[in-house]
């Protein structure tokens, strides 16, 4: 399973997302191939955030790998497009080149059965708090997606085979 994780920036939201996500899918042993992008380009060739990788850090997540811009063909490469964000779902599909590939894109938040909202709030322009709180949300998020992705192996490897 591959699975891209997508904000605006690819400096604060969807590393934190995918470092999270190797964590939450090395604990249940589950196999996953992770990248992130962002659907802006300012933030292109640029590490992450050094406020999200600082909040990271303090629960133990490295941050890596430098920003880059979400391309149609990513839509080749990964089965699973989990955005951050309303905005962001609306601007993935809008640059999705078909409905099977418009069908990949579903909220990151969206496998949390305990969120208290559709988005991970975007913390850029905001206080010093919001990095925190990107951490929790999206560890809580990671979870949530594994236990998607291992209900839908589970069922695949339930079906007779054909
Ligand atoms: P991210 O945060 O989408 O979580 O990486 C942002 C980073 C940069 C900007 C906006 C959001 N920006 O406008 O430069």
């Amino acid at each position: 399973m591959r699975v891209l994780l997508v904000c605006l920036g690819n400096i604060c939201r969807s590393p934190t997302a995918e470092a999270a996500l190797h964590e939450a899918a090395e604990q249940a042993r589950l196999d996953l191939e992770i990248d992130s992008a962002g659907t802006g380009d300012w933030h292109v060739g640029d590490p992450p955030d050094e406020r999200m990788r600082a909040a990271a850090a303090a629960v133990g997540l490295t941050l890596s790998g430098t920003a880059r811009q979400i391309a149609a063909e990513d839509f080749d490469r990964f089965d699973l497009v989990l955005v951050m964000d309303r905005a962001n779902y609306a601007d993935v599909c809008a640059l999705a080149p078909d409905e099977e590939s418009k069908a990949k894109v579903a909220l990151f938040r969206s496998f949390d059965p305990d969120a208290d909202g559709e988005d991970v709030p975007d913390p850029y322009y905001g206080g010093d708090e919001g990095f925190p709180r990107v951490v929790e949300i999206v560890r809580a998020g990671a979870r949530g997606v594994v236990a998607h992705l291992q209900s839908l192996e589970e069922e695949q490897e339930s079906r007779p085979r054909s």
